[in-house]
């Protein structure tokens, strides 16, 4: 365990933005828990992993825990999958890349999605027709309040679109130790071409029977092309939900703007996506300040170098107000906002 104090956010937050961590403590290994005990006042801690998915807006007094846990084994062999536990600490892209290599399909889909595997049930990290909780088996939580450890299973964790149980009521509550991932074996995989670009992109690179090693690099240039990278423009990937709306709304905008793209959620309701309602709105690529929009993707906020938080915030609310006085639609923030 590393104990620091008045430490600068900037390096752990994939958005940039600089503010005081009073008290950083690193857990590098499992054991490290139990020696927590005396650095928590109320047993009140913020847990970061990779910092891909906060925006800091303010001083941080309570003590962060950043878990730095490292490994991976095979912890069950059947013909068809194996199960393969991952400590909370390992850089979520790294693995995936790793399970292409060994030949293990379901997280393909997920390449180049920035943070730690322990931050990936959280918020049910999701990319081109997947989400972890189609391949995730349990998860593994220290409890801070009796100091002991769960595992739940993936139908325990309450998931939804980009929400889990970690998200919501069990926030600060458990630090997740290790997740448990159902991979399939080579013959085996369930490739999910579902979404368009993929399908296009692997059109254009000529590939015919795609592999799970040809979707991980559809899904890499994609993203690369769509999605700024954290370490040359600061952000924290899409900033606000797609908002689900009744097939009624989806109606009236489509009698001014026929084009709107749209996914069905069930029978009565569908998804839209907020970038090409905040593109609409006029703030695709637009800087204010040190902050704005990324100009391939409006739904991304980036800090162009010195923004503070409160800036990026400050422009959520515009885009939030703008959007619904256009489309009657309030959208929702997908980051945490500390
Ligand atoms: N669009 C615009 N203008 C924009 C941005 C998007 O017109 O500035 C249109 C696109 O042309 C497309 C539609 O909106 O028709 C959807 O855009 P895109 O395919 O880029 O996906 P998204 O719905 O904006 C979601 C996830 C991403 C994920 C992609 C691919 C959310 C909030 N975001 O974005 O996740 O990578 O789908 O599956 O669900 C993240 O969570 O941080 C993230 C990047």
């Amino acid at each position: 365990m590393i104990v620091s104090n008045n430490i600068s956010s900037r390096g752990m937050n994939t958005f940039g933005i600089e503010v005081n961590f009073s008290t950083v403590i690193s857990v590098e290994h499992r054991d490290d828990l139990f020696a927590l005990a005396p650095y928590l006042e109320n047993r009140e801690v913020s847990i970061l992993g990779g910092g891909s998915n906060v925006l800091l807006t303010q001083d941080i007094p309570k003590p962060v825990l950043l878990i730095r846990t490292k490994g991976k084994q095979v912890v069950l062999e059947r013909e068809t999958y194996d199960l393969v536990k991952v400590e909370a600490g390992e850089n979520w892209h790294n693995l995936v890349l790793w399970a292409v290599e060994k030949g293990y399909g379901g997280i393909e889909n997920l390449a180049l999605i920035p943070g730690r595997c322990g931050a990936g049930p959280m918020q049910n990290i999701g990319a081109y027709g997947v989400e972890i909780k189609d391949v995730l088996h349990s998860v593994s939580a220290y409890n801070l309040e009796d100091g002991r450890i769960y595992t739940f299973h993936n139908t325990e964790c309450g998931f939804g679109y980009r929400t889990s149980h970690f998200k919501t009521k069990w926030k600060d509550k458990f630090i997740i130790l290790d997740i448990v991932l159902k991979l399939t074996k080579p013959g085996h995989h369930i490739t999910n071409l579902s979404y368009g670009a993929i399908a296009q992109t692997l059109d254009e690179k000529g590939v015919i029977q795609a592999g799970i090693k040809d979707i991980a690099n559809a899904v890499i240039a994609i993203r690369q092309a769509k999605l700024p990278d954290p370490v040359e423009v600061g952000n924290a990937g899409s900033f606000f939900k797609n908002p689900v709306v009744d097939n009624s709304v989806l109606n009236a905008i489509q009698k001014v703007q026929p084009e709107v793209p749209h996914y069905p959620v069930d029978d009565s309701r569908v998804k839209l996506p907020a970038g090409w309602l905040i593109d609409q709105c006029g703030w695709k690529g637009k800087q204010v300040g040190q902050t704005g929009t990324y100009k391939n993707q409006a739904l991304v906020l980036v800090n162009h170098g010195s923004a503070s938080g409160s800036e990026v915030y400050a422009l959520s609310e515009e885009i939030q107000q703008s959007v619904l006085k256009r489309y009657d639609i309030l959208l929702e923030r997908e980051v945490n906002v500390w």
